[in-house]
């Protein structure tokens, strides 16, 4: 009863409004956009590029981040209708909120902790491998126990990315304005690299690193089981590697370098002229860095031979294995940068999405308070920071980027869906954004996720079911009673939050 109940537009809108729940409206188009490619190049650039060629699509990985690319931008064309009509803190959140009703928001909000929480964890983590690899260059080892986590390679205590997180968390607080200038300089350098590798890398391209470009199939022990990809298991096939099916494998790793360009929907509270925008922020960053991929990817992939690729730093190698270490060593110092913006921004995501789900009373109130100097949701942003920072810390991650993608699918898969109820239930609405082809979009954004979702690992499916029953239990327990929503309840919190 009541789960379906949902938060009109209207309401979510004038939410906005409220004294002491209001975001500053500062960030431009470009911001968004600069945001998006901050936090879109990342790890799936820097660091899967390498591993998946080698284990699962061979050269052909350009085709395996064409392909995502592709279904990330059906889904961006969903987001960016949704982001121009209901122009608020919380992304897909949100969104769901005032379409589906009150259940799925809860879940969807529940569900982005993974893409936004735990995807910032993982990032950090990625981003000590390559403090540890440019101290390394400088001479200066750090002992194993304090850069990984316990039950990795001696580790105790992962410190770097401890550190990092906590550090991102306190510019965080301190305003957007402040991070989204940092945030422009240090896009600067990583596209800068990115742009590097691909014009310096064209000149050791050999055209016999391309034959085979899509290497046969073949079946491979290392992922069976659990590890098998659920749409292998499903059609009774035996676990392949390479091939078509390994580029579909592929795909849903590779995913991961496209995470991001939905944070840029989830900053609608914070742009000047959402209606605008934000659809140019999320399809921008998405065209910009689609194309970067796929040229990165080819020229690596022709440098050297995709079974030498390196696993944890491959454009890096790439030049080291050609000859030429110093440009390995500036690429590495822009990974190093590169990744501090995507941690920045992953967590500014996720302290928006607290904020607007406590806000609506389905998480404490007291936590949407907004920082009376700073006008940033702080308390949200400090908590998280801190079970991010213990995350990064004290857990090995790798697996876990998978759980990362699922659960970012499946908010994808929502909001595409959410798009469709959108039109039927309130046709009225002034949509800024208009995805074209409706219903056709929508549904190929559907097939898409589901897609590449079903090329994901059966061990994944699992973890997913069970953070996906969990977060059910704590709304039954918390939300469900003390929702906004509920008869009865209290309209709206008020200065009272802020003077707590
Ligand atoms: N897309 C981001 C990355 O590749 C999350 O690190």
């Amino acid at each position: 009863m009541n789960l379906l109940r949902t938060k009109s537009v209207e309401q979510s809108i004038r939410d906005t409004e409220e004294p002491g729940h209001r975001l500053r409206r500062d960030l431009s188009a470009i911001d968004l956009i600069v945001f998006g490619v901050g936090v879109i190049i990342g790890t799936g650039i820097f660091v899967l590029t390498g591993q998946v060629a080698r284990e699962k699509a061979g050269p052909a990985v350009a085709l395996s981040f064409v392909l995502a690319a592709v279904v990330c931008g059906l889904a961006a064309l969903c987001y960016a209708e949704f982001s121009s009509t209901v122009p608020v803190a919380g992304s897909a959140y949100t969104f769901s909120y005032a379409t589906l009703g009150e259940f799925p928001a809860w879940v969807i909000g529940w569900d982005l902790i993974l893409e936004l929480a735990l995807g910032a964890a993982v990032v950090s983590v990625g981003w000590t491998g390559y403090v540890v690899s440019l101290l390394d260059d400088a001479g200066i080892t750090l002992p194993d126990a304090i850069v990984h986590p316990p039950g990795e390679g001696g580790g105790v205590v992962n410190v770097p990315a401890i550190v990092l997180v906590l550090l991102v968390t306190a510019l965080l607080v301190l305003g957007v304005k402040i991070s989204s200038r940092v945030n422009a300089v240090v896009v600067a350098i990583k596209v800068f690299v990115v742009l590097l590798v691909i014009v310096a890398g064209l000149f050791f391209v050999k055209g016999e690193n391309y034959h085979p470009f899509i290497p046969p199939s073949q079946s491979n022990p290392s992922v069976e089981g659990g590890a098998a990809p659920l749409m292998q298991v499903l059609f009774g096939i035996t676990p392949v590697s390479y091939g078509w099916l390994g580029i579909f494998a592929a795909v849903a790793v590779v995913f991961f370098a496209y995470i991001g360009f939905d944070i840029v929907a989830t900053a609608a509270e914070e742009a000047k002229r959402p209606q605008r925008d934000l659809p140019i922020g999320l399809i921008g960053s998405l065209l910009i860095t689609a194309v970067l991929y796929a040229a990165v990817s080819l020229v690596v992939a022709g440098m050297q031979n995709y079974k030498r690729l390196s696993s944890d730093a491959p454009l890096a190698e790439a030049f080291k294995a050609v000859g030429h270490p110093a440009f390995a060593t500036v690429i590495s110092i822009g990974a190093v940068a590169g990744l501090t913006t995507v941690v920045l921004i992953l967590l500014l995501g996720q302290s928006r999405v607290f904020f607007a789900m406590s806000r609506d009373g389905l998480l404490p109130a007291w936590l949407a308070a907004v920082h009376p100097r700073f006008g940033t949701p702080y308390r949200s942003t400090v908590i998280m920071g801190v079970i991010v920072a213990a995350l990064a810390g004290f857990i090995p991650l790798a697996k876990l980027a998978e759980l990362v993608n699922i659960g970012t699918l499946f908010a994808f898969l929502v909001v595409s869906v959410g798009v469709l109820v959108l039109r039927r239930t309130r046709p009225d609405l002034p949509r800024a954004f208009r995805t074209p082809l409706v219903p056709l979009v929508p549904v190929l954004s559907v097939l898409g996720c589901l897609f590449v979702m079903v090329n994901l690992p059966v061990e994944t499916w699992l973890r997913f079911l069970a953070w996906m029953v969990l977060g059910a239990v704590i709304y039954a327990v918390y939300g469900h009673r003390h929702s906004r929503l509920r008869p009865g309840q209290a309209p709206a919190p008020s200065g009272k939050t802020l003077k707590d």
